[in-house]
């Protein structure tokens, strides 16, 4: 998705911008630009890569006020033209901005009837010449930019700049993310801390109908009513090194990689092995009020809503608490009916995820009691909670979900061994799952040490055409997520079923052309998923188990053998080779594996 960075202060704006672009590529992008004040504006703007804007940069563009964007196209295709910085007629005034401006096309046509031109075909630059006509009248950029907040519909990041004003910037929000950096008699703003923490650890997120005049000297914040907002600066503890790729050929398998740390450092220090309990500081519920929940409904968007689905695997079982999952993307458009017995459960690795945000902004406007399970510290599905466990996994910068995911499902074992226990998960049991999750890390690391033998597997199959994965209830949510990578990182076809459904219709489609990952965990339901194997292959289909007994592999064609753990948390462990598969299918099909086509790292718009 789009991506904002915004300078003030005594050094030259543009080379900080470039790299403050160049952090946010991850996240997706077609086109990339900036302008900076000095005696006017001056703007660069290309279709393409972030490098492309830095070589069309010339060194004259000096200057300490400036603002960057890299766009990914909604109104208007993807083109110098479209890219932003969007300007209005007089070249005064420079806007950048994430989000979609709903009734852009009638504020057009009555720009239009009035003599403006427009030069772009996008929503952003009606935005350039009200706050141009604005700041006309009102005499402060900040109160232009208000002003003409006040007449558009739809969700916004922006920073702006006036040529005539070259010592601020001005940014808002409503429901896409601004975070204001404050540094040394400087002072940055962007979309993501990551085009941050080169700079300042010291961050500031704005709410929604928020605003802020940023000044080299200090910042303020205030309301679209002109009230003015406090606002308690926040500590980052990601730095730059996260952001590399720390020698791995790609941002992926590096965060494959990081998982026996990234899990580790989920549970540190949430476990009590007095009690065989957990410790969730953060949950903000009395062991009353949490025996009080009748249900638990869990919500999140893609990989989030199968760990989702993982989650409330473990909450049935450990806790006997009836929970499930759904697309947070469907929940939020279904007038869902919100309990006041029910804990509701959302889940976020970025925390920006507009669909999953919105959801959680119905089950608090309806009175629900929403936790989160976020990544991203401080982020706006955090902050919406009413409480929540941090993943502390570090930034994911690889589009494709990988270590947020497992470290999803950890914070879910620990919620589900915290309600068991709350409830009547007996001490042994307790224990024996807190021992299982200490032996995470290690398992991990062993399977990592397979990657070349999961790798020739995926080379064997990535030239298919398309891939079937299955499994049964705990199998399931992993064949889901298997299935997701692969397709999103190889662009080969997945589909996912559960495999008690396969006879119901999709047996159809296996043959030679159709092979079978088979997710066959060592647990009570063994025996069916074999028959499963057995009804694939008697159809010419082949299959790859993934699952734990040597015993069984002689019934597939090929085989990954996982360590075990105790039964609950086995779908942590047969997770990891199904990302490492995925990877490799998309390096031998030549895929941009960390930015696949068409797919953004947060999806912050509708
Ligand atoms: C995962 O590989 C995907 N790229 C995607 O499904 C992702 O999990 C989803 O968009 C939710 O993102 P979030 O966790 O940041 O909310």
């Amino acid at each position: 998705m789009c991506g904002i960075v915004a300078y003030v202060g005594p050094k030259d704006a543009a080379p900080i911008l470039l790299e403050g672009l160049q952090r946010l590529e991850y996240r997706g992008y077609d086109s990339a630009g900036l302008a900076v004040v000095n005696r006017g504006l001056k703007v660069r703007k290309v279709k393409g890569r972030v490098a492309d804007l830095a070589a069309a940069v010339p060194a004259r563009f000096k200057g300490g006020l400036g603002i960057g964007h890299t766009r990914w196209a909604t109104h208007g295709a993807p083109s110098d033209v479209n890219a932003h910085p969007h300007l209005d007629g007089a070249e005064r005034i420079a806007v950048v901005h994430n989000g979609i401006l709903e009734n852009a096309d009638e504020i057009r046509a009555k720009l239009v009837a009035d003599g403006v031109d427009f030069v772009s075909e996008t929503d952003t630059e009606v935005l350039a010449h009200l706050i141009a006509r604005a700041v006309k009248e009102t005499g402060t950029l900040a109160d232009a930019v208000r002003t003409a907040l006040k007449a558009v519909v739809g969700t916004y990041g922006i920073a702006v700049v006036d040529a005539e004003r070259p010592g601020e910037v001005v940014v808002a929000r409503n429901g896409s993310p601004i975070v204001i950096g404050i540094g040394e008699k400087e002072m940055f703003a962007a979309s993501d801390v990551a085009a941050l923490v080169r700079y300042t650890r010291q961050v500031v997120h704005l709410e929604d109908g928020e605003l802020a005049v940023l000044k080299a000297d200090g910042f303020h914040t205030f309301t679209m009513d002109a009230r003015e907002t406090a606002k308690v600066p926040l500590t980052v503890d990601w730095d730059a090194g996260h952001y590399d790729t720390g020698g791995y050929e790609h941002y992926l398998l590096k965060e494959i990689n990081e998982q026996p740390e990234t899990v580790a450092r989920t549970l540190r220090g949430r476990i009590d092995d007095r009690f065989h309990i957990a410790h969730l500081g953060g949950l903000n519920l009395t062991p009353h009020e949490t025996r009080a929940f009748r249900r638990v409904k869990i919500i999140g968007c893609g990989s989030a809503y199968y760990s989702g689905q993982i989650g409330a695997q473990l909450i049935e079982e450990l806790a006997r608490i009836p929970a499930d999952a759904e697309p947070a993307s469907e929940f939020r458009y279904r007038n869902p009916v919100v309990e006041h017995d029910t804990l509701y459960v959302a889940i976020s690795q970025s925390g920006e995820t507009y669909d999953t945000l919105a959801a959680v902004q119905e089950l608090k406007r309806k009175g629900g009691r929403v936790l989160g399970i976020v990544n991203t510290v401080g982020s706006a599905i955090a902050r919406e909670c009413d409480g929540g466990i941090y993943l502390h996994a570090g930034p994911e910068v690889s589009v494709a979900s990988t270590k947020a995911f497992t470290s999803t499902a950890v914070a879910f074992a620990l919620l589900a061994l915290h309600f068991g226990r709350v409830h009547d998960l007996s001490p042994a049991d307790g224990r024996r799952i807190c021992e299982g999750l200490r032996r995470l890390p290690e398992q991990i690391r062993e399977i990592l040490g397979r990657e070349e033998e999961i790798a020739a597997l995926a080379r064997k199959y990535a030239d298919r055409p398309s891939m079937m994965f299955v499994g049964r209830v705990r199998g399931y949510p992993v064949a889901r997520e298997g299935a997701q990578k692969l397709k999103e990182v190889s662009y080969v076809h997945a589909e996912a079923y559960p495999a008690s459904e396969l006879k119901h219709g999709p047996l159809a489609l296996i043959g030679p052309d159709m092979p079978t990952v088979a997710v066959v965990p060592d647990d009570e339901l063994l025996d069916k998923n074999l028959t499963t194997l057995g009804e694939i292959r008697a159809r010419g289909g082949q299959v790859l188990m993934v699952g734990h007994r040597m015993a069984e592999a002689k019934l597939a064609d090929d085989c990954i053998v996982v360590p075990k753990n105790e039964v609950e948390l086995d779908p942590i462990l047969l997770t990891i080779p199904l990302q490492l598969f995925a990877y490799h299918a998309a390096v031998a099909l030549g895929r941009d594996v960390d930015k696949p086509r068409n797919l953004a790292k947060s999806v912050t718009v509708e």
